[in-house]
């Protein structure tokens, strides 16, 4: 692929959706990467699938920077969500497949729309009240797992998700599996709502000693950190106890797994064992099952899995 050079920045939405056609019309497959900036490799790694999404066919990358209010409560980590948007732009475009980034100034306040009405910041509640009444909800696949502890968190990524989705118009869109809810939960509305996009999942992109790269990982300190490790070396042990011992008892396993996980210091938020598409809990693994986990090690909530697939 050619080298894409530095980036365009795109503010507006009109823009963007006019870039997009005219990257279309010049008979390039558009992709888009969406994330809350603050990137990291794992982001990066989406891009790579980005720039290879499309056998052959050029490929018009796009990355969103969009820190979306709508999907934080009144009572999560909106306001310490970090940001670094010239760090951002330095690291996409040392990738050299990145072709415009999409930093909206806000996707949902009614004045920046022409709409009227006062400009509304903050959480969902106060967005809901002030301007956007307007979701989407993938009923089914946004409750359980993170649904439970964060019963507005998938509403306000459907929504927004859709609204990039309306504003870039890719052919294709690329999600990590480290978010592995959101991803499936994407996939399902794409199909619910007919969205003419292909979906891509990317594997997860772990530091060396196996934590899961996220961007709140700058909020552990060394201990919290260091503890932290037990969430993927738990999940490590699990899958190679599962593959040596077919059937496994699911209970069995998710008792092992919060049992290393409060050892290690951490407050576990749910682990759960779920069909990979559908995400319905099992009893025993005997077919395509993913471990998800989410626990807290000190403010920092952190979240990941692993894909089981038995007989393999
Ligand atoms: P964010 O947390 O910034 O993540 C953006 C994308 O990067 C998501 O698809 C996420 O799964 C992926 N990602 C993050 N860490 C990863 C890792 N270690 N390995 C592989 N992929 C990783 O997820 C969101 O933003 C938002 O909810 C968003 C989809 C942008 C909607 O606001």
């Amino acid at each position: 692929m050619a080298a894409a050079g530095e980036p365009e920045v795109i503010r507006d939405k009109a823009a963007m959706r006019a870039w997009s056609r005219r990257r279309r019309a010049e008979g390039k497959t558009v992709v888009l990467v969406p994330t809350m900036g603050f990137l990291h490799e794992g982001h990066l790694s989406l891009v790579s699938t980005a720039a290879n999404a499309s056998a052959g066919a050029p490929v018009a990358v796009v990355v969103s920077i969009y820190v979306n209010p709508s999907q934080f409560a009144p009572t999560e980590d909106l306001a310490t969500y970090p940001s670094d948007l010239a760090g951002d732009l330095r690291k996409l475009a040392s990738t050299g497949a990145v072709h415009a980034v999409f930093n909206p100034p806000d996707l949902y306040v009614r004045g920046t729309d022409g709409s009227g009405g006062a400009a509304v910041s903050g959480s969902c509640l106060q967005e809901a009240a002030g301007g956007h009444e307007t979701w989407i909800r993938v009923e089914r696949l946004e409750v359980g797992l993170c649904g439970s502890s964060r019963p507005v968190f998938f509403r306000g990524v459907a929504t927004v998700v859709s609204k990039l989705f309306n504003v870039v118009e890719p052919d294709v869109a690329v999600f990590g599996k480290k978010d592995y809810q959101q991803w499936r939960l994407i996939c399902r509305m794409v199909r619910d709502l007919d969205f003419a996009i292909e979906i891509i999942g990317s594997e997860i992109v772990r530091e060396a000693d196996g934590l899961a790269m996220s961007s709140r990982n700058v909020h552990l300190s060394r201990e919290e950190r260091e503890k932290a490790l037990s969430i993927s070396k738990s999940l490590v042990n699990a899958r190679t106890s599962a593959l040596k011992n077919s059937n496994s008892a699911s209970q069995h396993m998710k008792n092992q797994i919060a049992q290393t996980l409060s050892e290690a210091g951490g407050r576990v938020d749910y682990v759960e064992i779920v069909e990979q598409e559908s995400l319905v809990p099992v009893d025993t693994i005997d077919r395509p099952v993913v471990i998800c986990v989410a626990a807290w090690f000190g403010k920092v909530r952190l979240i990941d899995n692993i894909e089981i697939h038995p007989g393999s």
